[in-house]
């Protein structure tokens, strides 16, 4: 019995070695994004702050990657949420993105936001900073909201 025990870790530390060959593709960071939301509206800092702790790490160019999040098989799925995260909205991407697609991203925020779907459930689990209170998310809902307001007019 303690063979077996024994075989079987080997085998999943085998495995484990194994899959660092197959990292995925790594989505890239940059710091330096001139056409980065900020640049274009003035936004209070306390929103911002939201936005950073909460959004940036899928939803712009500067995501930061915890360590774990390097090693397969989590990169794997790290890597496919701030790539799927940052062709839906990207805010390091903001400013050429058309008046309607603005309008309809900042929508978006604020339904995403209220039903609870945005920041991602998986990624609060492990980064307890996104997980928005009730202050907080209504912040980003107004703000979502005026911003798209003050655009139609
Ligand atoms: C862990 C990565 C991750 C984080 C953190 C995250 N998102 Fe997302 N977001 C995604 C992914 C992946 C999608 C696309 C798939 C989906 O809709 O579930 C998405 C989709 C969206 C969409 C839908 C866009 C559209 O046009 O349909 C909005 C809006 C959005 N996110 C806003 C936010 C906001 C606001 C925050 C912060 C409060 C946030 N997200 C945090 C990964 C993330």
């Amino acid at each position: 019995m303690k063979k077996i025990i024994i075989y079987v870790l080997v085998f999943a530390l085998v495995t484990l070695v194994v899959l660092q060959l197959f990292p995925g593709t790594k989505p890239e960071t940059t710091l330096d994004n001139p056409n980065d939301i900020h640049k274009e509206v003035l936004i209070a800092p306390e929103v911002s702050k939201i936005l950073r702790k909460a959004c940036y790490d899928c939803h712009s160019n500067e995501t930061v990657y915890p360590w774990y999040g390097n090693i397969a098989p989590v990169s794997w799925l790290v890597y496919h949420d701030v790539e799927e995260g940052r062709e839906e909205l990207n805010f390091s991407e903001w400013i050429p993105y058309s008046l309607k697609k603005k309008n309809h991203k900042l929508e978006e925020i604020a339904e995403e936001v209220e039903e609870g779907k945005m920041p991602l459930p998986i990624y609060v689990s492990i980064h307890p900073e996104a997980d928005l209170t009730r202050e907080e998310r209504e912040l980003l809902i107004n703000w979502a909201k005026n911003l798209k307001g003050s655009a139609e007019e």
